[in-house]
């Protein structure tokens, strides 16, 4: 429908913090009674993202300088914004995201130490005034989270990071939360999979009552 622009939905948090399966299970709930709803993730999302995301992810490929692995993800996402999310947004579908810039602000700015303003100076290029409407913050410690993550399979190159990579990611991550309480939702992702969707329920009608009281002054991006 022309005129109306849909909503931007992303899932965040380390690897193994239940992103992929709360999306799922959100997804299953939210879908079949509204507006269309386009799903997809970063790194990738189009066929280039997703070609993009093999090399990001291939442990074969080994260590990569920071500023390379920041900018192939950015690459990824300006196709993908381009091509996938702001046509989806435009004509009115909601978009769920498993990852987003979150991500790159808690793994490049954080966990590889190039630092914020970075990550916020392509933000700011690429996406202009485009934020998510909503972020689902999966918190768990790290070691919980690895567990999980590791117990599907082989490590990806990202999962051979140590802890302290990810929990400089995860410390970005509630602090980025901390500070925009509006967009951002922070769930304990440590409860079992039932309790964890109890919560993305609670916060999904929470955040829904509030975005109808239009927008408060004073939020930041
Ligand atoms: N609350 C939970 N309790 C126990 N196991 C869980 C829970 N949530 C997800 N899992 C399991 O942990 C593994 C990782 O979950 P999931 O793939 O949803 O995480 P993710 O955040 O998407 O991870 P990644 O960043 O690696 O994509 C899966 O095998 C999933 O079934
Ligand atoms: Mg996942």
């Amino acid at each position: 429908m022309a005129g109306v622009r849909g909503r931007f939905i992303t899932f965040e948090g380390i690897e193994g913090a239940g992103k992929s399966t709360q999306l799922e299970r959100l997804l299953r709930r939210f879908a079949g009674n509204g507006p269309e709803v386009v799903v997809t993730r970063e790194p990738g999302g189009t066929a280039l993202g997703e070609r993009l995301r093999d090399l990001l992810l291939d442990p074969s490929i080994g260590t990569m300088a920071a500023e390379t692995e920041l900018l192939l993800i950015f690459a990824a996402r300006a196709e993908h914004l381009r091509r996938c999310i702001e046509p989806a947004l435009a004509r009115g579908a909601w978009v769920f995201c498993d990852r987003f810039t979150d991500a790159s602000f808690a793994y490049q700015g954080a966990g590889r130490g190039l630092g914020m303003d970075r990550v916020a100076a392509l933000e700011d290029w690429l996406q202009g005034d485009l934020r998510p409407d909503l972020v689902l913050l999966f918190d768990v410690p790290p070691r919980l989270g690895l567990e999980r993550a590791l117990s599907r399979g082989k490590r990806d190159r990202m999962e051979n990071e140590d802890l302290a990579f990810f929990e400089r990611a995860r410390a970005a991550y509630l602090e980025r939360a901390r500070l925009r309480p509006r967009r951002y939702r922070v769930i304990d992702g440590a409860l079992d999979v039932d309790s964890v969707a109890a919560a993305v329920d609670a916060a999904w009608s929470d955040w829904l009552a509030a975005a109808n009281h239009g927008p408060v002054p004073g939020d930041d991006r």
